[in-house]
């Protein structure tokens, strides 16, 4: 069995939909089921018999532990976490408390489980511990990407609050041989994403009609994976990774937000033509830049290749073209997805 921290979140539903499918060992989720949980996706993972669910905080190590003797896993794959950078700008708090204090709390508990189940330095056990790209900040137009060698110089409480838990993770392993594996990713779209973040609040906006945010020039750069090529890389890392090691994990196609927003404009524009409107390029309205805006991410991922021979599949016009038709067959998931506190962050962000 594996132990999937924020099961109900997007990368870790993709996760398990994906492992249900093509393995038979069982998963035991957790999730605290925050704003951004999907809990239709939740709801049907649950009828599936291979699935055990149980809403707890990462915090909660009484539950946790007994979890985890209860229930034997040999892996635990940590995804919990507050994963919006603008949240963490308007409000740090709960991203201290569980991307750093929780992901400590995990380590200890799962420190005591290893130490009394398995045995070191084997991959009896491993804690997969999932993080970013943004640890290493902000790159220059010119400067080489980032290698798991790169310092660490984060710039929103987001990515000091990963940054911080991969620290953390790292001295558990060379303190306490903790059987660790850090992964640090870049941005991420697909299926389930949570309409916050770039790619599927632009779709949400077009489909409304309503402005398009571009944050400053629009000239930051992303390095986008498709979600399926991500949680195969865990997969691989998991079967061929090395315990203590840290691996980048990237889909090798950078764009500008300002392309990649025209570009997901031009796919509506044959996809969904509006009555209104010649163009939903005509909603495009830059506003104030994020503070502290990372202008690029770059990530090089010779290392995740080398090792597992592991590489991302997807590529970017074929993935946000995908993407953009799952959104347009799932208006129903996405209009459940915007709870009230969605509607009430857009107005407070946007107006
Ligand atoms: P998400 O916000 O969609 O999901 C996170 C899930 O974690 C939510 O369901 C939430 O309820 C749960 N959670 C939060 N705090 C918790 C706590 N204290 N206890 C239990 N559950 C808790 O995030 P995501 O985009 O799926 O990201 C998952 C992980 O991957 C995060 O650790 C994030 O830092 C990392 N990551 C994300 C990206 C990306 O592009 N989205 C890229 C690289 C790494
Ligand atoms: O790089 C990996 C990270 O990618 C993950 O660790 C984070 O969890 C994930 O949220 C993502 O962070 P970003 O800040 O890069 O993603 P976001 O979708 O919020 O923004 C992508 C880019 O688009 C960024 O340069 C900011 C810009 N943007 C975003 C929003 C929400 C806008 O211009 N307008 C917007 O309204």
């Amino acid at each position: 069995m594996i132990f999937v921290t924020g099961s109900a979140g997007f990368i870790a539903s993709n996760f398990i939909l994906n492992y249900l499918e093509n393995y038979d060992e069982k998963v035991l989720g957790i999730d605290n089921l925050t704003y951004a949980s999907n809990i239709p996706l939740l709801e049907d993972l649950k009828k599936n018999d291979k699935f055990l669910f149980y809403k707890l905080d990462i915090n909660n190590s009484l539950e946790i532990e007994e979890l985890l003797y209860t229930y034997k896993p040999n892996k635990i794959i940590n995804f919990a976490a507050e994963s919006h950078v603008d949240k963490s700008i308007s409000n740090p708090d709960s991203f201290i408390k569980s991307n750093i204090v929780g992901t400590y709390n995990l380590l200890k508990c799962a420190r005591k489980y290893q130490s009394e189940c398995f045995r070191i330095n084997s991959k009896d056990f491993i804690f997969l511990h999932i993080s970013t790209d943004e640890v290493f900040g902000s790159l220059e137009p010119e400067e080489a990407s980032s290698t798991e060698l790169s310092q660490y110089k984060p710039n929103s409480p987001y990515a000091a609050s990963k940054a911080a838990s991969d620290h953390i993770v790292r001295s558990f392993n060379r303190t306490f041989n903790l059987n660790t594996i850090t992964t640090n990713c870049s941005n991420n779209y697909g299926p389930y994403q949570f309409p916050e973040k770039l790619i599927p609040l632009i779709i949400n906006n077009c489909l409304l009609e309503t402005s398009l945010p571009i944050y400053g020039d629009g000239l930051s750069i992303r390095d986008w994976i498709y979600v399926e090529d991500h949680c195969n890389a865990l997969i691989a890392i998991m079967e061929n990774g090395k315990i203590g090691e840290s691996y980048n994990i990237g889909g090798e196609n950078q764009i500008s937000n300002i392309e990649l927003v025209k570009h997901i404009c031009t796919l509506l524009d044959k996809k969904k033509p509006s009555s209104n409107l010649k163009t939903y390029q005509d909603l495009i309205k830059f506003v104030p830049d994020r503070l502290a805006h990372d202008k690029r991410y770059s990530i090089d991922i010779a290392k995740i290749k080398e090792h597992t021979g592991w590489k991302p599949k997807k590529n970017l016009t074929i993935g946000v073209s995908e993407t953009v038709d799952w959104y347009l067959a799932n208006l129903d998931w996405l209009e459940n997805i915007k709870n009230n506190d969605f509607e009430k962050w857009i107005k407070n962000q946007y107006q």
